[in-house]
């Protein structure tokens, strides 16, 4: 793999492979087999993939968040080192790369700035939409590799590329989750280790609401995630919503359902210090 830093090298080396398409996998370090899941998908696609790693400033609305951001380049690079061809590209962008002058433009995504993480974190949506629309002009990929795990950012990055119309196609992939089921996040690893030990409810709870949906109404299920995952000491909901994978709009009741759509169990929650998110799909009868 080769390593490089500025936008003009990136470009050069694109150039002289002449190999497409072009796979490109976005990420903040702090890698784990999530981001490799990704990495894996793009190798079976494109002939050629940029893997990114770029701890974006304009994404995060809290400061402390940004402070404490694990970073942790060298295992990183050994990671990417033992999946990636002799030819993938690992760009680690300057700032200044990234962001030659101030960037200020405010996009406009609709019901998703109106909706879980856009209420609980104004403005960290728009910042992801400046930094991904950055790398895509940097970068220029014929496909970009996003995970599911970050349930609205793949709606808001679809929504992006409409706008912005990239010609890039975006590719959703499945959550990848310990053993326990956790999903796997590069903010596991800042869990107090009894937080850690009983994380797994999170998932357990999206798991038994999603069983649950056939023989129970949207507010019940509600109830019963908020109350078994609140049950376990220093955890607290921010939201748990059932939404569609379009517009992710909530819905209130079984007759909110939508036909032809597919619907999402979302939540997040604040587990100590420390903010986590994930989804499951609900089985529709
Ligand atoms: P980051 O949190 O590093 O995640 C990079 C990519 O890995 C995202 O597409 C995310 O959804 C995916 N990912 C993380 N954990 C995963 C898991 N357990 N299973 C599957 N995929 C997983 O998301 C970002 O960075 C940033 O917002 C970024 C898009 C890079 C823009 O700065």
């Amino acid at each position: 793999m080769k390593i490089i830093s500025t936008a003009k090298e990136l470009k050069e080396q694109v150039k002289l492979l002449k190999l497409s398409p072009l796979g490109f996998v976005p990420t903040m370090g702090a890698l784990h087999n999530g981001h490799i899941s990704l990495v894996i998908n793009a190798r079976r696609k494109c002939p050629l993939i940029v893997v990114s790693i770029y701890v974006n400033p304009t994404q995060f609305n809290d400061k402390e968040d940004l402070k404490n951001y694990p970073r942790t380049i060298e295992a990183d690079l050994d990671l990417l080192n033992k999946h990636l061809r002799k030819e993938d590209i690992v760009f680690i962008p300057y700032d200044k790369e990234v962001y030659p002058t101030e960037d200020k433009r405010i996009f406009g995504f609709g019901n998703l700035d109106n909706v879980m993480e856009s209420l609980h974190r104004p403005g960290h949506f728009n910042g992801v939409g400046l930094v991904v629309s950055r790398l895509f002009d940097i970068v220029r990929p014929d496909m970009a590799f996003f995970g599911l795990k970050d349930f609205q950012q793949v709606a808001v990055i679809k929504s992006l590329v409409r706008k912005l119309k990239f010609g890039v196609k975006i590719i959703a992939c499945p959550i990848v989750r310990e053993p326990d089921g956790l999903a796997m996040s590069s903010r596991n690893r800042l869990l107090e280790k009894d937080i850690r030990k009983r994380a797994p409810v999170i998932f357990k709870t999206i798991s038994r609401a999603a069983e649950m949906f056939g023989e129970n109404d949207v507010p019940g299920i509600k109830k019963f995630v908020k109350s078994t995952i609140e049950k376990e000491e220093g955890f607290r909901i921010e939201y748990f919503e059932i939404v569609d994978d379009i517009d992710l709009i909530p819905i209130k009741n079984k007759r909110g359902i939508k036909k032809g759509k597919h619907y999402f169990g979302c939540i997040a929650v604040k587990a100590g210090k420390i903010r986590l998110i994930d989804n499951i799909e609900i089985p529709l009868a």
